[in-house]
């Protein structure tokens, strides 16, 4: 049996815990592809390693992962407006970008430069077969994509099927490898 202090320090995985770290290393799967199904659809709420975000694909098809929440007035993004290659905060208009740089402030002038001081958290975001990933660690740090089977086949021999599971991380392992399970 685990003590509390051996069970937090696993099972958290927050922005600087020890497994927060350690998880941050890796390439995330975070939604189904068929999640954001086409440019410009609404954003999707993603929670991952207790970081609350938002993911949205552009007028180009690019997909972005952002923090969800407006750096102005901490309006949530995901109400936001997907327009012309941009995120529009729904409060006080602010727009971003897939890379969380801020592309405009309708109540500043553009020449005033203020929009380009202002940048969300954001994180890069690859489709890997079926399975859109993300990599939310040191950028000097990134690894390779990731090259599983399921990843690389033609779509026709694979199938990728996503469920919730209200437990983190050790507690689904543990019962996944749980040789009792087999039968
Ligand atoms: S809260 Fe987002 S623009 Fe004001």
């Amino acid at each position: 049996m685990l003590r509390k202090e051996q069970n937090d320090m696993l099972t958290q995985t927050g922005p600087g815990t020890p497994m927060g770290n350690l998880f941050r290393h890796y390439w995330i799967p975070m939604l189904h592809a068929e999640e954001l199904p086409e440019n410009d659809y609404a954003p999707v709420r993603v929670k991952l390693l207790s970081e609350r975000l938002v993911a949205f694909r552009d007028t180009n098809g690019r997909c972005g992962l952002i923090d969800e929440f407006c750096p102005h007035r901490g309006a949530s993004l995901w109400f936001g407006r997907n327009e012309e290659c941009g995120l529009r905060c729904p409060y006080h208009g602010w727009k971003f970008d897939v890379e969380g740089n801020c592309m405009e402030v309708p109540s500043e002038p553009t020449e005033s430069g203020y929009a380009k001081k202002i940048k969300l958290t954001s994180y890069p975001v690859v489709k890997r077969g079926d399975v859109l990933f993300t990599y939310m660690g040191p950028p000097d740090k990134q690894p390779p994509l990731p090259e599983w089977e399921f990843c690389t086949v033609k779509p026709e021999q694979t199938f990728t099927s996503k469920r919730l599971q209200e437990c983190n991380w050790l507690q689904s392992m543990e019962g996944g490898i749980d040789s009792s399970h087999v039968s």
